[in-house]
This record gives structure tokens, C-alpha cells and sequence, in this order.
């Protein structure tokens, strides 16, 4: 079954209007100069910089992501952002779920699965995010959080098309630090088996998972060439349009 690697790049709270904009613009002439790239590529800056880098991306094959929305369409909700509002500025897609978000805001997995429901209702895909604390995996728990992640965070009709997976160990992300390629392909493997589970196993077989924490040019290879690795969530190395676009060249897309 092949599934198209898709990577993201998550900007997080970086950026303000002339930056943001020079680097959707080099994003997009990196991409334009790889031809025909076998992998899907997609951007997500934060709320204030959707408009303009739309505008930036138009023509190129790079989609356009928020990192959090509500799950409500509309309504008394100051300071929140909804699925229909980011439909409406030109995204596709919406991170949810990310372990910061998690960790700063308390979100859990029911509010996660209500807000991918909210966004999937809108027609806006999903990436959910994943991934064991440091003490989780020191514990031996890495598998079993993943797991009951995955089942409280995912909605019980995700398909292939309007749900990405992103399994990013906390301790990763940021850090420089990265799991050995057998432990990410264990979790990768593992969190397909949930997924054909939940979803039954030809959903399973076309949803990407992706890998994030740390990834950079130098371990894209490695870590893109796993089974069950069909992309990448990437931070900070997505501040450089240079570092984000050799990320897909040399994962071999
Ligand atoms: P990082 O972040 O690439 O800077 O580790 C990844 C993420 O949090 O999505």
C-alpha cells in the first residue's frame, strides 16, 4: 500500500508578517525547484500569519495548516478560533492534539476528538498528535500511552483522507534528541495496529503516520525510510525553508 509522505511544517508561535511571509516564499521556491515531488508538503503558521501566507502560496503545491481550532462552529468562545473560520481563510488541514497544547492548555484526548470531529465536519483533515513523556517511556510505557491516545483522540469515523497521525515523543521535540530507529518503527507498527482496531485494517493500511521531535536534514533519511513512517512533523527546522525542503529531499520524496 503506498501512502504519500506528507511533510508538515509546524511554525508554532514563531513569526511575525515579514518574516513569515519571506519564508513561505522561499518554502515555495524550494518546492517548485524539486520538480516533481513525490511527497506532499504542508505549512501551518500561526493564526495571524494564515491570510498572508496563503496569499504566499498560491500556485505551489504546499498546503496550508492551522495548529489548534475550537470544536464549536461559532459562538461565545473569546479568543478561539473555529474549523469553519480556518475552511474559510484557505487551510486544508489543522495539527490537533500537540503535546504542547496538551501540556499548556490541558487538553485532553476528549477534547482533542471533539475538536478533529468539529474539523472533519467542515471538510478540514486532521493531524493528531501522539507521543509518550520521558517517564513514560523510561517506565516502559511508550506503546500503552500511544495507544490510549490514539483511542480517545481519534474519532470513531476517521478515514485515510481526513486523518493524519503524528507520533512525536515529548522528549523529542525540541531537544535534539531522537529515538532509535527501532523504537519509532515499534511505536509506528504498534499505533497501525490500534488504528486497524479502531478503523479496521484498510483504513489502518492508507493512514499516514508521521514521526515528529527533532527532525532534521541530517536524520530525515533514516527516519523517512522506516515501514511505517509516511512523513514528517517537523518544528524547529521548519523556520528554514532551506532545512524543511532537504528534510522531503533526503527522505526520498
Ligand atoms: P521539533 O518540533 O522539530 O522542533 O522537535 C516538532 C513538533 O513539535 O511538532
Amino acid at each position: 500500500m503506498a501512502r504519500k509522505k506528507l511533510i508538515a511544517g509546524n511554525w508554532k508561535m514563531n513569526g511575525l508578517l515579514a518574516d513569515g511571509v519571506e519564508l513561505a516564499k522561499n518554502v515555495v521556491l524550494q518546492v517548485k525547484a524539486m520538480g516533481k515531488p513525490q511527497c506532499e508538503f504542508l505549512v501551518c503558521p500561526p493564526f495571524t500569519l494564515l491570510t498572508s501566507v496563503k496569499k504566499a502560496l498560491r500556485g505551489a503545491k504546499v498546503a496550508l495548516g492551522a495548529q489548534d481550532c475550537h470544536m464549536a462552529e461559532k459562538g461565545a468562545h473569546t479568543g478561539d478560533i473555529s474549523p469553519l473560520m480556518l475552511k474559510d481563510l484557505g487551510c486544508t488541514y489543522v495539527i490537533l492534539g500537540h503535546s504542547e497544547r496538551r501540556a499548556d492548555h490541558g487538553e485532553t484526548d476528549e477534547l482533542v476528538r471533539a475538536k478533529a470531529e468539529a474539523a472533519h465536519k467542515v471538510g478540514l483533515k486532521t493531524v493528531i498528535c501522539i507521543g509518550e513523556t520521558l517517564a513514560q517511556r523510561d517506565a516502559g510505557k511508550a506503546v500503552e500511552v500511544c495507544r490510549n491516545q490514539i483511542l480517545g483522540s481519534v474519532p470513531a469515523d476517521s478515514n485515510a483522507t481526513d486523518t493524519v497521525i503524528a507520533y512525536e515523543p515529548v522528549w523529542a521535540i525540541g531537544t535534539g534528541k531522537v529515538p532509535t530507529t527501532a523504537d519509532v518503527e515499534e511505536v509506528h507498527a504498534a499505533v497501525r495496529k490500534v488504528l486497524a482496531q479502531k478503523l479496521g485494517k484498510s483504513v489502518a493500511n492508507k493512514m499516514r503516520i508521521l514521526y515528529g521531535g527533532s527532525v532534521k536534514p541530517g536524520n530525515a533519511k533514516e527516519l523517512l525510510s522506516l515501514p511505517d513512517v509516511d512523513g514528517a512533523l517537523i518544528g524547529g527546522a521548519s523556520l528554514k525553508a532551506e532545512d524543511f525542503v532537504a528534510i522531503a529531499k533526503n527522505g526520498t520524496c
